[in-house]
């Protein structure tokens, strides 16, 4: 018998991780496990007037000449499809100015393989034995950032500051970045990048375009990238319920996806960066993977020729989620309430998460993941979202993220069993 051992690397990536858990429970809900309520991973929503025109393209695709022979049949270039690639630095130009062209635009594998690029390529182990991490300004932050480090130890995140938006109620937060706390990171840290999800999986929240200039500023100041990441946000998708501007500057690199936009299973990711990043993410694609998926980038084509992708959220997606939020929050309002959870969520300013605080929880939300599972609800636990802390934080022990994106009675259901799970756990 061969005993197979890994490398450092290698153990260190296929160790246990919240990705691997969250996917595999997401998949097999989709898949093989119907019963499951699936409240975990961030599944977007098949949304009806998005999906017609996805099925209008896919005719297209078959209809015009060999379109569609081509799209299965030919690899694209690593750096992307040109045409693709071309049509999208010609709409953000036009539409909002960026100083772009085609050699700022690399396409991946889904947003995710950019993360696990850019991170190891702007953090990590140096000549002359320096070290650099990649600073996140506000944690919690995206799960599937946690475990993309080929090196362990890979993050340095910031504790947020809390502003309650209801008075003395206190049922609704929003976290806000501690300027104080980033500069010091950044004047003693050694960091890289820093990076940020806007609006942030898994809090739903949406940095302000205050906030965005201020961090990219301080960016500059310290010479360090910033990497916002943009997978549900501005321009596209666009599932945002706050006023929020896309942003984007030479030291800034921006990731787009068309997963959110209702298309992750094409994993078509977009990357808009300083001309020397977006070289070196298409020369891991060739290396990875020789090169991208296109059904993706074909199906969207069009859209970004005409400009119209800018307007699918707007019209059709928002105000799809937006309703599907407002009707879980009531509900959350109704059933935590009436099961006497001591609860508070944060305000829902953009994607499909509800992210609760649960106080003073007997259990982990780990245990409490576990129990909801046992009946039939999946959500996912807090703690993977704190990464990259010095210290603990009993607030990181105390708080879910909840998909809201499920049709109404799968939610309504969810959140019933939820509450009565909370409510036996703070007993
Ligand atoms: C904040 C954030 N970034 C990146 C991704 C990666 O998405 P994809 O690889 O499907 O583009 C996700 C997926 O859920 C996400 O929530």
């Amino acid at each position: 018998m061969i005993q197979y051992e890994f490398s450092l690397a290698g153990q260190k990536l296929t160790g246990h991780s919240g990705i691997l858990e969250l996917m595999d429970d997401l998949g097999r809900a989709m898949t093989i496990d119907p019963h499951m309520r699936m409240l975990g991973g961030g599944n977007p929503s098949a949304v009806p007037a998005f999906q017609s025109l996805v099925r209008e393209r896919m005719k297209e695709l078959f209809a015009e000449g060999d379109a569609f022979d081509r799209m299965m049949v030919n690899y694209d270039p690593p750096q992307g499809n040109p045409r693709f690639i071309q049509t999208l630095a010609g709409l953000l130009r036009r539409k909002f100015g960026w100083d772009i062209g085609p050699q700022n635009i690399a396409v991946t594998c889904g947003g995710q393989s950019a993360f696990f690029y850019l991170f190891n390529l702007l953090a990590g182990r140096f000549g002359g034995n320096r070290r650099k991490k990649i600073l996140l300004p506000l944690a919690p932050e995206y799960i599937g950032y946690a475990d993309q480090g080929l090196e362990p130890d890979l993050f340095k995140s910031c504790r947020p500051k809390i502003e309650w938006l209801d008075g003395d109620s206190k049922r609704v937060f929003k976290y806000h970045i501690d300027f104080n706390a980033v500069d010091e990171a950044l004047r003693h840290g050694k960091i890289g990048a820093i990076a940020v999800s806007r609006p942030t999986n898994p809090t739903g929240n949406v940095l302000t375009d205050d906030e965005v200039s201020r961090l990219a500023a301080m960016a500059a100041a310290y010479g360090n990238p910033l990497i916002l990441d943009n997978a549900y946000g501005q321009p596209f998708p666009g599932l945002t319920y706050v006023p929020a501007k896309p942003f984007w500057a030479p030291h800034v690199i921006l990731t787009l996806s068309l997963s959110k936009l209702g298309l992750p299973g094409t994993r078509t990711g977009v990357v808009i960066a300083p001309e020397p990043v977006a070289r070196a993410i298409s020369s891991l694609t060739a290396v990875v993977g020789l090169a991208n998926g296109t059904i993706g980038q074909q199906i969207a084509l069009p859209w970004i020729e005409s400009g119209s992708i800018l307007q699918i959220g707007e019209k059709l997606l928002r105000p799809y989620y937006e309703e599907k939020g407002r009707a879980a929050a009531a509900w959350a309002h109704e059933f935590f309430d009436a099961s006497k959870v001591d609860w508070a969520m944060h305000t829902s300013e953009g994607a499909f998460f509800h992210w609760f605080w649960l106080k003073n929880l007997r259990i982990t939300t780990r245990e409490l993941y576990e129990r909801l599972k046992a009946r039939k609800v999946l959500t996912v636990p807090g703690e993977y979202f704190f990464f990259g802390l010095d210290s603990d934080w009993p607030h990181r022990h105390e708080c879910i993220r909840v998909n809201f994106s499920r049709d109404a009675e799968t939610v309504r259901d969810g959140y019933h069993i939820i509450a009565e799970e909370a409510a036996k756990a703070q007993k």
